[in-house]
């Protein structure tokens, strides 16, 4: 983060889905250290409330509320409590996934159910709750983590990729609904990030030689990138940036 960040968020409420580890934690404290008050959301309470300790750390305020962003009545209940908290919402990071990596005939429709769900169904839930606590300001942003697979594809992702597709299909729509309002939409697609979701391929050593032999800059990336461009995106510099898709993966999809 540059000296100029510092603060550039004060006054914004910030929440963010799938904050407890990962990207979204890292996105979460960047978007704290630039001053915005956070709102953490997760299925599991203990990892939520470490990252709600550091982020008090840096002087800022943090909530956080377990929530399954599948589910429409936790959507509900999320609601009720960070409007009832916060009074508004500024911010919205849509970022908790889940992947399942299988071939089709052996995907099971509950398994394709629970990535659609999550990934799709999630945010458009968070989106349609929050989103009327957000017009009227003349200032909004919502950020989608979409992904490489938004773009390209792999064999074994079918329902990831059909999730992360239909993201970036929802975020451009959504754009367009929510330009009069000078709320921006746009997607983060990352390419490759050590953390729990990625798991199977670095703690896989021939996985992962294979892996970072394809991408152009020949390493994984660092999630604080990720976190950096979510502040940018928000900060009033990015108000002309919306209905995009921004992807930050090391030249994968390059190829
Ligand atoms: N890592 C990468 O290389 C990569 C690349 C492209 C895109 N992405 C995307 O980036 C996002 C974050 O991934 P990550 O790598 O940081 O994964 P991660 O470390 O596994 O973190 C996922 C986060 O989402 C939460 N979560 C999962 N299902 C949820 C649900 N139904 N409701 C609420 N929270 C839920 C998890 O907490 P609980 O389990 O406690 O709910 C956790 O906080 C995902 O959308 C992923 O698809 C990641």
């Amino acid at each position: 983060m540059s000296p100029n960040d510092h603060k550039k968020l004060e006054g914004r409420v910030a929440l963010v889905t799938g904050a407890s580890r990962g990207l979204g934690k890292a996105m979460a404290l960047a978007l704290g250290e630039a001053g915005a008050s956070l709102a953490l959301i997760a299925r599991e309470e203990k990892g939520l409330k470490e990252v709600s300790k550091e982020a008090k750390t840096l002087g800022v305020t943090s909530e956080s509320y377990p929530a399954d962003v599948s589910r429409a009545e936790d959507v509900e209940r999320l609601r009720e409590a960070v409007i009832g908290r916060f009074g508004s919402v500024d911010i919205l990071v849509n970022n908790a996934g889940v992947n399942i990596r299988k071939p089709l005939t052996m995907l099971t429709v509950e398994e394709w159910r629970r990535v659609i769900d999550t990934n799709l169904t999630g945010p458009f839930l968070v989106c349609r709750a929050f989103v009327p606590h957000m017009v009227g300001k003349g200032y909004g942003r919502i950020i989608n983590t979409t992904s490489t697979m938004s773009h390209v594809a792999t064999p074994t992702r079918t329902a990831y990729a059909a999730s992360k597709a239909g993201l970036l299909g929802f975020t451009r729509a959504l754009a367009l609904e929510l330009a009069p309002e000078k709320i921006t939409v746009n997607g983060i697609s990352p390419g490759w990030f050590e953390t729990e979701l990625t798991k199977p391929i670095w703690s896989d050593p021939r996985a992962n030689d294979d892996l970072v032999s394809r991408i152009p800059l020949g390493r994984w990336g660092d999630v604080n990138d990720v976190a950096r461009l979510a502040v940018y995106l928000c900060s009033e510099e990015a108000g002309y940036i919306t209905g995009t898709d921004i992807l930050i993966d090391g030249g994968y999809t390059t190829q």
